[in-house]
């Protein structure tokens, strides 16, 4: 049997030895966006998945662009050097590529850990002001952020590309922009979160600019070997929000700026949303997004078996799957998947000893 979940890809000059994507996580485990011992720990871990890429959390280009206060972030010295330990240490002990999300919290930001309730910071835990596409709250609850002007969308768009900057210097593998779940990208791509009135609103063509000069700009600054991808939304799972025709124009669009991959997921961008949660919730979208456009295709949504992972690249809905809860409750998600798909995944020289050709004769006692 060969498996398709077990065949390479390659995203630009990046081979992926399988089509397996541990999805970004926050941990809100940082220390003013500094990565800390638990990333090394969860990382680390999941770099021994079978997994051919793990996608490091959404990691704020900005402070103001943390969701929480434990959020990861790429705007300091500090943060820099903690990544590129862990970076190193991934690369030790582990076999995955390592990707990272670079993100903006927009009007979500100033957020609790969702241990803590997941709600807007109260006013003795240092909220900061939110910033948006236009000075409209995320729901009830929720702060009036500020509507950008053309110098903060400028000091947003080069936080990105520092942040890129930073992050290949790292030694990043490949850098994913988050434009999905209600941030700052989707909400200006969205027209639930977008009402401006100037050539950054209105139309889809207006809607998409701010994110295409971000992907434009960071692209700019990457050796073209390396990949740069996106997570957009294939719907907002609202009347009058995005479509997945509308998530495969902006995946057409971005890969007309040089994007090499996006990754489907979908809801976020209101707390009226409602999506629909059940398994491969997002694969249709992906597979409208792949048809329409070409582009690599990652998707993500409750995909959680490697039956199911199997079937959707294997029907080429997607080129890619993303796993994230999945991955947490068996971090050795991938290494599971290959013996249920009879193929080979990689494991570190301690671990080879587990491989199910080395142990197959033997029993166990209940
Ligand atoms: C603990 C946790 C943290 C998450 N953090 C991020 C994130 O940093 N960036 C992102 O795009 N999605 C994030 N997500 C969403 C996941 O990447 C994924 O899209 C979602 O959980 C659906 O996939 P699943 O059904 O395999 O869990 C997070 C999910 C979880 C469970």
């Amino acid at each position: 049997m060969t498996s398709a979940l077990f065949s390479p890809i390659r995203l630009a000059d990046l081979e992926l030895a399988n089509r397996i994507v541990v999805s970004p996580m926050c941990q809100y485990s940082a220390d003013d966006g500094v990565a800390t011992d638990w990333h090394f720990n969860h990382l680390g871990m999941l770099s021994n998945s079978g997994a051919a890429l793990v996608v490091v959390e959404a990691t704020g280009i900005e402070r103001r662009g943390r969701i929480t206060h434990g959020c990861l972030g790429l705007y300091s010295d500090d943060c820099e050097a903690a990544l590129a330990r862990m970076v190193a240490h991934c690369r030790r002990f582990g076999t995955a590529k390592l990707g990272i999300q670079l993100a903006h919290a927009g009007r979500k930001a100033s957020a609790q850990r969702p241990w803590e309730g997941a709600q807007p910071l109260k006013s003795g835990d240092d909220p900061w002001e939110t910033v948006a596409p236009s000075a409209i709250a995320f729901g009830p609850n929720w702060p009036l952020p500020r509507e950008m002007s053309a110098a903060d969308m400028e000091r947003v768009c080069d936080g990105f590309v520092a942040a890129a900057k930073r992050a290949m210097r790292a030694g990043i593998d490949a850098i994913e922009l988050h434009g999905a779940h209600g941030y700052l990208l989707h909400s200006f791509l969205s027209p639930i979160s977008n009402k401006r009135s100037d050539e950054y609103g209105g139309s889809l063509v207006g809607r998409m600019r701010f994110p295409l000069e971000v992907a434009k700009a960071v692209r700019a600054v990457m050796p073209k070997s390396m990949p740069l991808g996106a997570r957009i939304t294939g719907n907002d799972w609202l009347e009058g929000g995005l479509t997945p025709a509308d998530a495969a124009a902006f995946a057409g669009a971005l890969r007309g700026v040089g994007v090499d991959f996006v990754c489907i997921s979908s809801g976020g961008v209101s707390a009226d949303a409602r999506p629909a949660m059940v398994a491969n919730m997002n694969v249709e979208f992906a597979e409208e997004v792949k048809r329409k456009t070409g582009i690599a295709t990652r998707t993500v949504g409750l995909i959680a078996t490697p039956k199911r992972a199997e079937a959707i690249v294997a029907a080429g809905k997607a080129d890619m799957v993303a796993l994230a809860r999945a991955m947490l409750d068996n971090p050795h998600w991938g290494w599971h998947a290959a013996k249920v798909l009879g193929a080979d995944v990689a494991r570190p020289k301690q671990y080879q000893r587990a491989a199910p050709n080395l142990w197959a004769g033997a029993t166990f006692q209940d």
